[in-house]
C-alpha cells in the first residue's frame, strides 16, 4: 500500500534522487559507535535534534490550554497540570526536556571543539552552531516566564536587570525585553510571542543550514 502511494508520487514528481541525495548514503565506519565504541560522542548533535522534536511537539500541545495573559497564565497552567488528561506529562517533559536540550547542545560543542571540527572548511557551521546556542538560551529565558508565578517573575528581573548592565544599549535592551518600565502584562505577551513564534521559526532556519552544510560537506574525521 505504502509503495504504491511512493511509486505514484514519484511518477509524478521524480522524488527519489531527491530522497537519495537527503538520506541514502553509507554512515562513515569512524562516526558508528559499533565500531568504535568512543565514536558515541558523534551522537550528541543527532540527540540534541530528538529532544529538539519533542519540545517542538510538547509545546504545541502546551498552548492548546495555555493562556498568554497576567490573569489566566498561572491558572492555565495550574488546570492543564492538575485536571488535563496527560497534562502533567505533556509539561513534565517540555519542563526537563528544556534543561536536557541545553545540556546535549554543550555536549555536542565540547565534541565539535575538542575534536577541531570547527576548523575549515567547517567555519560557517561553526558560526551558524553559536546562533543555534543563543537562540536555545533565548528560548529558556522567555519559556521560564510563562507560567507566571513568582519564580518566574523574580528570575526573569534577575534577567532584565543583568541585561541592563550591557553599555550602552543596556536601557534599551531592558525596554525591548519588558516592553515598559516594569515586567507586567506587555512583558508576558511580548515573551510568549517570541517563545513561540520568532526564536523557533529563526531555530528552524537555522537548523536547516545546519545539516544542509553537514550534508554537503560530510562529516569531518577520522582524526
Ligand atoms: C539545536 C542545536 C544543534 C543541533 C540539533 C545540531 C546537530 C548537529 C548534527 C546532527 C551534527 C552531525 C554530527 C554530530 O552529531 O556530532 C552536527 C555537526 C556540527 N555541529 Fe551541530 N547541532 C546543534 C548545535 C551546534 C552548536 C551550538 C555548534 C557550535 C557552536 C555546532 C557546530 C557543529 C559543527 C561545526 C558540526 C560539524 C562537525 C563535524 O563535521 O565533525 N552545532 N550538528
Amino acid at each position: 500500500m505504502l509503495q504504491k502511494i511512493y511509486d505514484w508520487v514519484d511518477e509524478r514528481l521524480d522524488i527519489t534522487p531527491l530522497w537519495r541525495d537527503v538520506a541514502d548514503h553509507e554512515v562513515p565506519e569512524h562516526v558508528n559507535p559499533a565500531h568504535h565504541f568512543s565514536a558515541f560522542v558523534y551522537c550528541f548533535g543527532g540527540l540534541t535534534f530528538f529532544i529538539t522534536v519533542i519540545q517542538i511537539l510538547s509545546g504545541m500541545f502546551l498552548t492548546m490550554y495555555y493562556v498568554p495573559d497576567i490573569v489566566n497564565a498561572w491558572e492555565s497552567v495550574y488546570y492543564l497540570q492538575n485536571e488535563v488528561a496527560f497534562g502533567v506529562i505533556v509539561r513534565g517533559m517540555h519542563h526537563w526536556g528544556a534543561s536536557l536540550v541545553i545540556v546535549m547542545m554543550f555536549l555536542h560543542t565540547l565534541r565539535v571543539f575538542f575534536q577541531g571540527a570547527y576548523k575549515k572548511p567547517r567555519e560557517l557551521n561553526w558560526v551558524v552552531g553559536v546562533l543555534i546556542f543563543f537562540v536555545m538560551l533565548g528560548l529558556g529565558f522567555t519559556g521560564y516566564l510563562l507560567p507566571w508565578d513568582m519564580k518566574a517573575l523574580f528570575a526573569t528581573k534577575v534577567g532584565i536587570e543583568i541585561a541592563m548592565t550591557i553599555p550602552v544599549v543596556g536601557p534599551i535592551a531592558k525596554t525591548f525585553l519588558a516592553g515598559g518600565e516594569i515586567i507586567g502584562a506587555q512583558t508576558l505577551t511580548r515573551f510568549f510571542a517570541i517563545h513561540v513564534f520568532f526564536l523557533p521559526a529563526a531555530l528552524l532556519g537555522l537548523m536547516g543550514a545546519h545539516f544542509l552544510m553537514i550534508r554537503k560537506q560530510g562529516i569531518s574525521g577520522p582524526l
